[in-house]
Parts: structure tokens; C-alpha cells; sequence
């Protein structure tokens, strides 16, 4: 091959649109194929079907130069291309945890049997062990270009939000190849990337695919990881945050993925931990990966974690009241809303009898087909309007950056549960919001009645308040006064009783033991204080008083 390979990219999903429009744009000619002909025209309209950030720009450029085009047509393809991608979807198979491969299946048996003259098929579709194994038998006996037709294994790594960027420049590339000449015409392929310095991992194809699925299921290891320290951070009172960031500062860890909160969800690692636990139990290794199933238990907790938060922030109950949501992509940056847990949470709200009002910058189309029953509206303020509870669910910047003092004065009560971690918690509470936020101590998740709501609410620790240990010994000695000022709220049950910091214009709620002091583990100290607070006793019927 003297002139530069021309490739085909079969699936024209997020993953496919990604790969060609950016292949086009460094300078190959490019074939899209799919099968939904509708699909196809809007592509060579220059319309994406979906929202990612930087890919369309990228795809009407391809198709002004002439370099990129779509099409039904796989004997058009095969003629076409001389390295023919395959990235068509492998979605969970219904009813079992394990990978559908029915469109990878029938874009083999379309594309094989026209291959007549040498060419690499390449597969980039996620899928179980054993598949590129399969289908490499399988090739030189379909296609009439015989052994002249080679299989090899090219995972991609891309995030949603960030597929531009991710196919431009990865972090690596991976080449599951069975010859030179494979490993060669990838090279070729991915030459702008490599140049920038970018490795290129030469293993077998069996490797090259496991590389894709253990990658996913590390990160969803991580996740759930930092998700399970937050359930421990909750009875224990230690905060999550502070937790992540000193983990994720040991380069052993490292911080990337250890972002606590709603938990992982997407076209991706959800069904592809499933995948592979299903694909290690029919090969004999299931006990090796027995640990993803307690990782997607972790996963699944967090979404009945934030119901059980939302009911708290909403008064104790869900039945009749409003319930604010921003956001229901499964992340931000993405219109996606595959196993999205932020809209999941929605709509078990709604169905507990709450009426559940939505805005999310890019998701509401797709939300609105599969869950029209919610009251999609045209903003935050939209959303927030009347609210018992405000609920943020994926953290798009427009989120973060919400003035509190405005939406104050659109709701009926403030509260806002941040299941991200995406605000300014001291902002939000100087503004009189009600602020929790799951794995965090001295906010009020999981207090009964807390901030003066009567009804009182069930927390995940019935009876004891979020952020203070089971068995609290009380609190620990201090040389300094405590600074800041204190007012007595509420009286929680048995030995804890709730009270208000103020401290240094961040306000936070601490149990103290029968003595009023407050209690050790949750007590966040100012900057360049010390973290123990005072032994001098709160005066008990002051509504609010100078301390230290
Ligand atoms: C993932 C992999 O990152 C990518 O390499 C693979 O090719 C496809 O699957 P993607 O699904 O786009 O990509 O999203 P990612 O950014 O990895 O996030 C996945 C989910 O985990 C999201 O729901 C996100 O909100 C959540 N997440 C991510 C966390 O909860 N905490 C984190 O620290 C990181």
C-alpha cells in the first residue's frame, strides 16, 4: 500500500462518530457506515445525533474536505477501505449480566464475506475474553480474501465529554495484533498521535481486549472504592473529601476517579463489569472477579442513599412534596443517559409520590422519551421554583456556579442535597440553606428534624445523628478556645444535642455531648486553627453567644 490507508468506521455511535471525524481530520479518508439509514443522513448532513462537546465542528470540516462520508452500504465500505474499524454498541444482553453481541455478530457477517482484497479489520467495540480469539479463526474462512483479511484488537479509551480530545490525543495506544504487518498499518494509522509521544502498546489481541474491560472495571473499582469510604465516612464523621484528597496524593493512588458521590453510570462501566464477571464465570474464573459484583452493589447503594437524602432534605417525606432536580445526564458534558443515576433518583422520587421538576443543560430530550411523567423545565431557577428540596445530580458547571441567594428566594424550603460534591457547602449554608451532602460530616444529613423542620426524618442510621460516631467518647481536650459563635437549634435524641456553628462566616451544624461541647468528628477547624474544639461548656438556654 504506497498511498495512505482509507478506512471505514462501522457504528456511528459515540465511539464511531469520535473515530472518524477525527481520523478525517488528520488527513485519512474516511467511510462511515451504519445501519439506521437515518442515522447515516443526518452524519452526512452534518447533524450529530448526540451532544459532545467539539465533535460536530470537527465533523462538517470532515465532510467539507471531502475526506468523510456516510453510508448504508457495506459492499461500498468493502470495496472502499483498506482498514475497516468496527465500533458498533455492546450493550448489556437483556435479563442476564452479560455482553449482547448481536451487532458486533452481524457487522462481521455483512463485512467478511465482501472482503476480496488484503485488508485489517480492526475491532474497537468493548467486548468479553475470548471474542477477538473467535472472530480471528473465523476471518480468513469467511472472507474471499483468505488469510489476505486479517483481524486485530484496538481498544478505545475515549470518555464521553471528552472524545475529541480522548482520540486525539489518548494515553495510549493499545494494537492487539498476530503480525508485523497489522502492528505496522496501525502505526501508520494512529502517526500524529505516536509523534506527539503518545505509546503505542504492541500485545496480542487477546490482551489488547482484556486491556479494555479490566480498565473499566479498575475505574469502577475506584469509584466504588471512595463511594464505600463514604458510607463509612457517615457513621463515623470523617469527611470524604478531605479522605479523597489525601488518598489520591500518594502517587501509589493517585486522585483521578476517586471523586465520591452518585456513583458511576453511562453506556459503559456498568454493563461492562457485568460483562466481565459473566465472561470470567463461563471460563472457570469467577471467583476471581467475584469482588465486581460487591462494586456494582456499592454502585446501586448510592442512588437509594440519595433518595433516602432527598426525603430527609424534603421534610421526612417524598408523598406530595416538590422535589427540585438538576441535572439527569450520567455525567456532565453528555446528553447520555444510559444507567444514568442521576436520573434514576429522579424517577424513583417521582414514583414515591413526589412531583419532580428537571433541567439539565444538554439531557432533557433523551430523559423526556424515556420518562415523560417528569416536568422537564427551561432552567435552574425553572426547576428550583417551589421546590421542598433541590437536588443536584450531575455536576454541569452551570450547577456549581447557581447563586444560592437567588435560588433562595424561588423555593419553599432550602434545602439542597449536592450528591457531587459540586458546591460551595459554607456559601450555600451562609445563604440558610439546609446543605447535605452524602459522606460529609457537620452538615445535617441524616439529623431528625434538623434546621427546624418538624416533621422529623428517617436517616440511614435511624435515631443517630449523620457525622457522629455510634460509641463517641466524648470530646477531646483542647488547649485553644474554640472561635465563632454557636446557637442552639435542637436537641437530638439520647446524648447528642444538634447545635449551629458559626465559624469564621461558615456555618456548619456539630452534635455535642449532654455537656454542650461540641463533638470531636465533626468539627471542621478554621484555616491555621487547631481541629479540637474547646472543653469550655456551650451555655445552654443562649440562643446564640460569642465563644472563645
Ligand atoms: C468510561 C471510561 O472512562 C472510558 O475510558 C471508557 O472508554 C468508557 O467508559 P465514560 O463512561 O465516558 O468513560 O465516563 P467516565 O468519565 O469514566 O465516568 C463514568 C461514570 O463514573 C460517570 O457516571 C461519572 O460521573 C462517574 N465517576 C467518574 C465518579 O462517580 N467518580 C469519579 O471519580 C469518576
Amino acid at each position: 500500500m504506497s498511498r495512505r490507508p482509507r478506512l471505514t468506521v462501522f457504528g456511528t455511535g459515540y465511539l464511531g462518530t469520535a473515530h472518524a471525524a477525527c481520523l478525517a481530520s488528520l488527513g485519512f479518508e474516511v467511510l462511515g457506515v451504519d445501519v439506521d439509514a437515518a442515522r447515516a443522513r443526518g452524519l452526512q448532513a452534518g447533524i450529530l445525533p448526540f451532544y459532545e462537546p467539539g465533535l460536530e465542528p470537527l465533523l462538517r470540516a470532515g465532510l467539507r474536505a471531502g475526506r468523510l462520508a456516510f453510508t448504508t452500504s457495506y459492499p461500498a465500505a468493502a470495496e472502499f477501505g483498506d482498514v475497516h474499524f468496527i465500533c458498533v454498541g455492546t450493550p448489556q444482553r437483556p435479563g442476564s449480566g452479560g455482553a449482547d453481541l448481536t451487532q458486533f455478530e452481524s457487522c462481521f457477517a455483512g463485512l467478511a464475506p465482501l472482503l476480496h482484497r488484503p485488508c485489517l479489520v480492526v475491532g474497537k467495540s468493548t467486548v468479553p475474553p475470548g471474542t477477538a480469539a473467535a472472530y480471528g479463526q473465523r476471518l480468513p474462512g469467511t472472507a474471499p480474501a483468505g488469510t489476505g483479511a486479517e483481524l486485530a484488537w484496538n481498544p478505545e479509551f475515549l470518555r464521553e465529554g471528552h472524545a475529541v480530545a480522548d482520540t486525539l490525543r489518548p494515553d495510549r495506544v493499545v494494537a492487539g495484533v498476530w503480525s508485523d504487518h497489522a502492528a505496522a498499518t496501525l502505526r501508520e494509522v494512529y502517526a500524529e498521535p505516536l509523534a506527539a509521544g503518545v505509546p503505542f502498546l504492541v500485545t496480542d489481541p487477546a490482551t489488547a481486549e482484556l486491556v479494555k474491560v479490566a480498565a473499566n472495571a479498575f475505574l469502577a473499582t475506584k469509584i466504588s472504592f471512595i463511594n464505600a469510604m463514604a458510607e463509612v465516612c457517615e457513621v463515623t464523621g470523617a469527611d470524604v473529601l478531605s479522605l479523597a484528597d489525601a488518598l489520591g496524593r500518594d502517587p501509589r493512588i493517585g486522585g483521578a476517579g476517586l471523586r465520591p458521590g452518585l456513583g458511576f453510570g453511562g453506556g459503559c462501566l456498568p454493563k461492562d463489569i457485568r460483562a466481565l464477571a459473566a465472561r470470567a464465570a463461563e471460563l472457570g474464573a469467577g471467583e476471581a472477579l467475584s469482588f465486581l459484583h460487591e462494586i456494582d452493589a456499592i454502585n446501586q447503594r448510592r442512588r437509594t442513599r440519595l433518595v433516602d437524602l432527598a426525603r430527609e432534605a424534603a421534610g421526612g417525606r417524598l408523598d406530595g412534596r416538590r422535589v427540585g432536580v438538576l441535572g439527569v445526564a450520567f455525567k456532565p458534558g453528555s446528553d447520555d443517559i444510559r444507567d444514568s443515576p442521576a436520573l434514576e433518583v429522579a424517577a424513583r422520587i417521582q414514583a414515591l409520590g413526589a412531583r419532580v421538576a428537571v433541567f439539565d443543560p444538554a439531557a432533557m430530550d433523551r430523559a423526556s422519551q424515556v420518562h415523560p411523567d417528569l416536568d422537564y423545565r427551561g432552567s435552574v431557577l425553572g426547576a428550583a421554583r417551589d421546590a421542598d428540596a433541590l437536588l443536584l445530580l450531575t455536576e454541569w458547571p452551570e450547577f456549581s456556579a447557581a447563586d444560592p441567594v437567588v435560588l433562595a428566594k424561588a423555593v419553599a424550603r432550602r434545602a439542597i442535597v449536592d450528591a457531587r460534591h459540586a458546591l460551595d457547602a459554607a456559601a450555600w449554608r451562609d445563604s440558610g440553606w439546609d446543605y447535605r451532602a452524602p459522606g460529609r460530616p457537620g452538615d445535617p444529613a441524616g439529623l431528625p428534624g434538623a434546621l427546624g423542620d418538624s416533621a422529623g426524618a428517617p436517616g440511614a442510621l435511624a435515631g443517630h445523628p449523620a457525622g457522629v460516631p455510634r460509641h463517641a467518647a466524648g470530646p477531646r481536650e483542647a488547649e485553644e478556645p474554640l472561635p465563632g459563635r454557636c446557637d442552639l437549634t435542637r436537641r437530638a435524641p439520647k446524648r447528642f444535642a444538634v447545635k449551629r456553628l458559626d465559624i469564621y462566616g461558615s456555618s456548619s451544624m456539630a452534635a455535642c455531648d449532654r455537656r454542650g461541647l461540641p463533638s470531636a468528628w465533626n468539627w471542621r477547624a478554621p484555616p491555621g486553627r487547631s481541629a479540637a474544639p474547646s472543653t469550655r461548656p456551650w451555655p445552654r438556654r443562649a440562643a446564640r453567644c460569642r465563644y472563645g
